[in-house]
Parts: C-alpha cells; structure tokens; sequence
C-alpha cells in the first residue's frame, strides 16, 4: 500500500472479526515500531503481544465495562457536535474493542524521569519518543489491512495489566491497542477536518 494511502485509510476500529493476526504481521509491524524516532537513542521499547483471551481478560480487569453515553452527557470537555458524537461511539466500546481484537499489544517504555512531574518538556522525551513507535506500528497494521484502537489506561488500569503480565515496575505503559481485522461495516467516526489553509503559517504566524 502507497504511504499516503495508508496515511489516509488509518483509522480507529472498535469491532473486528474473529480473525487471528499472523505472527509474522505482529512482527512485521512491532519492526516498525522500531523504526521510529528516538530522543536518547536506545530504543529500549518493550512490547506485549496477548492473544491469549483469559490472560487478555486480566490484562484488561481495570477497564471500565458498562460505560454509556449517558457517561459521555457528563463529560464538560465536549465542545462540538461531531466530537460528541465519535465519544458516544467510542466511549462504550472501551472494553469491547480490546477484548474482541484478537491481540491486545502492550508498548512500555522505561520511566528515566518522573514523566507525572516534568521539570520542562525535554522530560517527557521518552513518552513522546515511545508515542513516534506507536504510531508507526497503527500505520504498518493499516499497510497490513488490519486495524487498530487506542485507550489510555488510568486509574488502576496500569496496575491490573501489569499483575496479569509481570512486567517490571521501571516501564510504564502509554496506551493499550487492540488490533485485527475491521469487521465489516466497522464503524469509523466522523472526524473534524481542520482547514488546513488557516492553521498552515508560512514565514509567520
Ligand atoms: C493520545 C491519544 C489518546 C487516545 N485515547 C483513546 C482512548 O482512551 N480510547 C479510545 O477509544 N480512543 C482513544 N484515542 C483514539 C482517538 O479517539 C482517535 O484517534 C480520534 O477520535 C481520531 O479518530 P481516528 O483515529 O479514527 O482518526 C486516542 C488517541 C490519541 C492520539
């Protein structure tokens, strides 16, 4: 697939099939990963690839079930139509739309600083370094024809995945994706479309 293409076709899918996701692919696009940029040059990303249903049911213990959008009436920052809508979409599929991929993948990256507390931003290079490798992966599982979804683990969520896996308490995890093949009719939520020739400044603002 041309770059621009899966650039464009990159979405978030919430509902798959019941389709395995080769090996090779999951490689193919962890490899990927690697590619992206580094802030320190080490790279050192981990990545947990759960297939396994009941250990993927652990790892995901802590994220909310039964939110509504009721749930998403409530939430003060929604401020437009289009956004409300993709929030009523995605709200309540925070659980289903891991649990149903067929493989939840896991990025960590190693906390050298106190990323919660940063003393200026070049502290929050690892994060966004270990973001750069997430994208990659979302863009090379679209390439591949599959898709992909993120949520932000809070609250205790981090915690559960990390009893369920055993990984060390000096990686943190920036998000969890879901990833397989987009069921049919997946639905992809309407987006806002920034108008480009506003928010591009040439020489100056
Ligand atoms: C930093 C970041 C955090 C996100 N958190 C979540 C999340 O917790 N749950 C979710 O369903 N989607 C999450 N998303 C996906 C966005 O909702 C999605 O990318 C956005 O609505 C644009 O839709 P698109 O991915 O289909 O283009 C997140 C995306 C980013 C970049």
């Amino acid at each position: 697939m041309d770059f621009y293409e899966a650039i464009s076709r990159r979405s978030s899918v919430r509902d798959f099939t019941d389709e395995a996701v080769p090996r090779e692919v999951i490689e193919r696009i962890i490899g990927a990963a690697y590619k992206a940029p580094t802030n320190d040059h080490f790279r050192d990303w981990h990545f947990i690839v759960v297939t396994d249903k009941a250990i993927m049911r652990e790892v995901l213990e802590g994220v909310p079930k039964a939110l509504t959008v009721q749930d998403v009436d409530r939430m003060t920052f929604i401020s437009d139509p289009v956004q409300k809508r993709a929030y009523q979409y995605a709200v309540p599929k925070q659980y289903s739309m891991l649990m149903d991929a067929a493989a939840v993948i896991i990025p960590l990256m190693k906390k050298k600083v106190d990323v919660l507390h940063p003393a200026d931003l070049s502290h929050l290079n690892c994060f966004a370094s270990v973001w750069c490798s997430i994208e990659n992966l979302w863009l090379a599982a679209t390439a591949e024809g599959y898709g992909c979804n993120l949520r932000i683990p809070c609250g205790d969520e981090e915690a559960k995945a990390r009893a369920a896996t055993g990984f060390p308490e000096e990686y943190m995890i920036p998000c969890f994706i879901g990833i397989g093949r987009p069921a049919e009719g997946a639905v992809r939520t309407k987006q806002l479309v920034p108008d480009i020739e506003k928010q591009l400044h040439w020489q100056k603002f």
